[in-house]
């Protein structure tokens, strides 16, 4: 019943956020502008931005710790007559014996890693880095107004390949630890019975800009240019990437 970005979470992820697009798409591919470079997705989930990159002839690989996650990647990769070289791996776990012209973790993603695993996953991205590559990460950021929830609510209902799945939510904020824990829950329902339950933890560290930077820093990061992506999630949103460097 406890699954981290399991089978059905997949299938609500996959349901809406397949292939990235619009001005997210053209940001992350502003920085690939040689035909020979080589880059690195750690945390590529579905393949949402990988497999636009296969799409045009980028040489691109990506990890992550969610079988789920990977097979949807490769199943998408083999309609797209692709085949995507992804794998399971741990980015705090992770040593590359190559290096890379460019590594990116989009969409927040890295702010899934609890504190204590910070240091060691940007050690490891930096050994993946070439001496003149650079690196592109998001992160998740403290916010105003964050809506603790305490008893489990209701939030989405998606019929995904004809099957219904109910998404309901508890949120709490720790103040201290800067941690917003959301604990998700995803139910199958067929004929009004759930046939399948999954429950997530879903932790996020959120950050404040300059104490990214400072850890950034610290880790042995230079030259980091912070950069507004404008409309990067759909008109009227934005989002802000580190592009750092050795
Ligand atoms: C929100 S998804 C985003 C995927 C992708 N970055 C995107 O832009 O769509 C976050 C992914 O991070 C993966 N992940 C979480 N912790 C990880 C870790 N310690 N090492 C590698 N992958 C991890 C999850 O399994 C999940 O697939």
């Amino acid at each position: 019943m406890n699954s981290y970005y399991g089978e059905l979470c997949t299938k609500i992820y996959e349901s809406d956020k397949s292939l990235a697009e619009g001005r997210e798409l053209d940001f992350y591919l502003s920085f690939v502008d040689r035909t020979d470079m080589r880059v690195l997705e750690p945390m590529c989930g579905n393949g949402r931005m990988l497999i636009p990159f296969m799409q045009r002839g980028i040489q691109i690989e990506g990890f992550d710790i969610s079988e789920d996650m990977l097979k949807v990647c490769r199943e998408k990769g083999d309609r797209f007559n692709l085949k995507p070289h992804v794998y399971y791996q741990k980015i705090e776990d992770f040593v590359s014996s190559e290096q890379f012209d460019l590594i990116m973790i989009p969409f927040g993603s890295f702010s899934l890693l609890p504190s204590e695993l910070v240091n060691q996953s940007l050690t490891n991205l930096q050994s993946a880095l070439k001496a003149e590559g650079k690196l592109l990460l998001t992160i998740m950021l403290k916010g105003n107004n964050v809506e603790e929830i305490p008893e489990w609510r209701e939030t989405d209902r998606k019929v995904v390949n004809h099957e219904l799945i109910v998404l309901s939510k508890k949120v709490q904020y720790h103040k201290e630890q800067s941690m917003l824990v959301t604990e998700l829950k995803y139910e199958l329902v067929k004929d009004d019975k759930i046939e399948k339950t999954e429950v997530m933890n879903f932790p996020l560290r959120l950050y404040e800009m300059k104490e990214f930077e400072s850890i950034l820093r610290t880790n042995g990061f230079q030259h980091i240019h912070l950069h507004e992506v404008k409309d990067g999630y759909g008109k009227g949103t934005y989002f802000r990437v580190f592009e750092c460097s050795l």
